[in-house]
C-alpha cells in the first residue's frame, strides 16, 4: 500500500523536499558507500518496503552512517532544514513504522554495527545499535552468555531496532522485558545532541530513568545509537516439547501445570491453533509435522537450566502427569539439537507461512488469558459473516485467520492470511479487533508497536491524558517533528 492508498493522509508541506544542496551536505560528511540514492533503475525498495510488503514509501535517499558523530551532524542538519527522517534498523518491524510514508530520508543503522564491550563478570554487553541480534547472541555464546531476547527475525533485526520497538519475543517469560534488562542507552536527539547514558548499573535511582522513554518509542523522539544490556548466563541444558491438546481450556490448564511443575526452568510457553499449523504445513511442504494426528491446539514448552538430568526428570514428571489426567493428548520431546530446532520451527515459521499466500493482516494484542483465544473466534465469525473467507475459493480474499503466540505472557497473535491486501478485509477487521480488545481491557499492541498501522487507534489503549503527555514529550524533544512523521504520534 503506497501513500495514495491512504487518501486521508497527505504529505505535510512543513517538510522540505530534498535538494541538490542537501545532497551536497550529506556528501561532505559521508563517503559514497554510505549514501544510496534512487535512480531510474534503483527504487531503494529494500528500504522503502516493509517485511510484509504491505507498506511502501517513496524515499529517494538512504543514509547509512558509520559513526555516532555523523548521525549527530545528519540530524542537526535535517532539523535545521526541516527534512523528515525515518530511523531504520533491520526493517523487520510489523506495523509499518520502519519505512517512509512519502519521501522521508531513511537513516539506516546497518553500518553502525560494532560490539563495544563485554564484562564477563556482570554479563553487561555494550554494543552499537546496528548490531544484528543473532550476531550479538553468537558473540555472547562464545563468552557463555545469551541475549535475553529471542525472536524469529533474529537474523535481520538490530539490537537498536528491538529496543526501539521494545520487542517481546520468545523468552520474555524467563528474562522479562527490555524495560528491565536494558541498563543504558546512547541516543542522538533530533537537534543533533547526543545523550550518552550507556550505564552498566542495575540500580540507579538518581531522578528520571530517561532511557525508558526511548524503549518502545519506535523512532519518534531519538535515534538509539548504543545499547547497554544485562545478559544472563547461557543455559547448559535446554529441552523442548511439542504437545497436542483438545481445547483452549486445556492450553490454560497445561500452562498452570507447567508453572507449578517446571517453575524456575520454564523458559518459553507458546501456543498455536490448528489453522496456524495447517498454514505452516502448507509452507514447509515436505517437512513432517511433529505430531501424527491433528489437534485443535498445540503447545510448545521450552525449559532451560544448568543441569540436564534435573531438568529431564522435571519435564518427564510434568508430562506424565499431564498425559495421565488427559490434559495433554499427545506430545514429543526433542532428543537432540536438530530435533529441538525442528520443533521450534513449527512455531517460528508461522509469520512467514501466514504471509506466503499473498499478504497478512496482523494483530498483536494483550488480553486476559481466559479471553485470549476468543478474539480469533470472533474474527473468524466476522470474516465468514462478511463472506470474505475461504480456504479453497480463490475469489475470496481471506485464506485463513489463525491464532498463536506467547500465551505465557498473555500475548495473542491473530494473523489473517490473505490472497491480497484489500480495503474490504481491512474494514472488516479494523476497528473491530481494537474495539474487541478494548472491551476486554487488553492492549492493541503487546509487542509490535503502533507504527503506521495503528496510528489512528492509540485511543483504544491509552486515555486522553496519556496521549496528551506523549504529545507533549514529542513536541519537547522533536519540536519540528522531523522524526518518523505520519506514524502514531
Ligand atoms: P525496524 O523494523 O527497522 O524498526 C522498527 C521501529 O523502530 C521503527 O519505527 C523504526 O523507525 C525504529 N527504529 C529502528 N531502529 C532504531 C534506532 N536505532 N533508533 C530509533 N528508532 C529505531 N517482535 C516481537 O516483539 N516479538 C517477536 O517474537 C517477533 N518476532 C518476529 C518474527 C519475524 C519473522 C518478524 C519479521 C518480526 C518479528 N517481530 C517480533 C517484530 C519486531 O518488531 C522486529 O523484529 C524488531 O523489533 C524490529 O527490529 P528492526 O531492527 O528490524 O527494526
Ligand atoms: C511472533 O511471535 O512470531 C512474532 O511476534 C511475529 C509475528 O507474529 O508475526
Ligand atoms: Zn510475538
Amino acid at each position: 500500500l503506497t501513500a495514495e492508498s491512504y487518501p486521508n493522509i497527505e504529505r505535510l508541506p512543513q517538510y522540505k523536499k530534498l535538494t541538490q544542496e542537501d545532497l551536497s551536505f550529506f556528501q561532505s560528511i559521508m563517503s559514497e558507500s554510505e549514501i544510496l540514492q534512487a535512480t531510474a533503475d534503483e527504487d531503494l525498495a529494500l528500504f522503502n518496503e516493509d517485511w510484509m510488503r504491505k507498506y511502501k514509501g517513496q524515499s529517494k535517499l538512504v543514509l547509512r552512517p558509520k559513526t555516532v558523530e555523523q548521525i549527530s551532524q545528519i540530524l542537526r542538519y535535517c532539523n535545521d532544514q526541516k527534512l523528515a527522517v525515518v530511523p531504520q534498523g533491520g526493517n523487520t518491524g510489523l506495523v509499518g513504522g520502519s519505512v517512509p510514508v512519502f519521501d522521508e530520508i531513511v537513516l539506516s543503522l546497518n553500518q553502525l554495527n560494532k560490539i563495544r564491550d563485554f564484562d564477563p563478570v556482570s554479563g553487561v554487553l555494550k554494543c552499537d545499535a546496528g548490531v544484528i541480534l543473532e550476531n550479538a547472541d553468537s558473540y555472547l555464546a562464545e563468552n557463555g552468555y545469551i541475549f535475553p531476547l529471542d525472536l524469529g527475525a533474529k537474523g535481520s533485526c538490530h539490537v537498536g531496532g528491538v529496543v526501539a520497538t521494545n520487542a517481546g519475543g520468545l523468552r520474555l517469560l524467563r528474562y522479562g522485558s527490555l524495560h528491565g534488562t536494558v541498563l543504558g542507552l546512547e541516543v542522538v536527539m533530533p537537534n543533533g545532541e547526543s545523550m550518552n547514558s550507556m550505564h552498566a548499573l542495575r540500580k540507579d535511582n538518581t531522578g528520571y530513568d530517561l532511557k525508558q522513554m526511548f524503549i518502545g518509542s519506535e523512532g519518534t523522539i531519538g535515534i538509539i545509537t548504543g545499547v547497554s544490556i544485562l545478559t544472563p548466563p547461557r543455559p547448559k541444558a535446554i529441552n523442548v516439547s511439542f504437545l497436542g491438546v483438545d481445547s483452549y481450556e486445556a492450553v490454560q490448564k497445561v500452562f498452570v501445570k507447567a508453572k507449578q511443575e517446571l517453575s524456575e526452568i520454564l523458559s518459553a510457553f507458546e501456543f498455536m491453533d490448528l489453522n496456524s499449523q495447517k498454514l505452516a504445513k502448507h509452507h514447509l511442504k515436505d517437512v513432517i509435522h511433529p505430531l501424527e494426528d491433528e489437534y485443535p491446539f498445540y503447545v510448545l514448552i521450552e525449559t532451560s537450566g544448568s543441569n540436564k538430568e534435573h531438568d529431564d526428570v522435571k519435564l518427564e514428571t510434568f508430562l506424565e502427569k499431564a498425559m495421565e489426567d488427559g490434559t495433554v493428548l499427545d506430545g514429543v520431546v526433542a532428543q537432540d539439537e536438530t530435533e529441538l530446532r525442528n520443533l521450534w520451527q513449527w512455531r517460528e515459521m508461522i509469520p512467514e507461512s501466514s504471509q506466503a499466500g499473498g499478504g497478512v493482516y496482523k494483530y498483536d494484542v494483550s488480553l486476559p488469558l481466559k479471553d485470549l483465544y476468543s478474539l480469533v473466534e470472533a474474527a473468524n465469525d466476522r470474516l465468514a459473516e462478511k463472506d470474505l473467507l475461504s480456504e479453497t475459493d480463490s475469489s475470496k480474499p481471506v485464506i485463513s485467520a489463525v491464532g498463536y503466540g506467547h500465551v505465557g505472557d498473555g500475548n495473542l497473535h491473530l494473523n489473517v492470511a490473505v490472497r491480497e491486501y484489500t480495503k474490504d478485509v481491512e474494514k472488516a477487521l479494523e476497528p473491530f479487533v481494537y474495539e474487541y480488545v478494548s472491551s476486554k481491557n487488553g492492549s492493541i499492541s503487546a509487542e509490535h508497536g503502533l507504527g503506521f498501522q495503528k496510528k489512528n487507534y492509540i485511543g483504544y489503549s491509552k486515555n486522553d491524558q496519556e496521549i496528551k503527555m506523549i504529545k507533549q514529550l514529542k513536541s519537547l524533544y522533536d519540536p519540528n517533528a522531523i522524526l518518523n512523521p505520519y506514524k502514531y504520534v
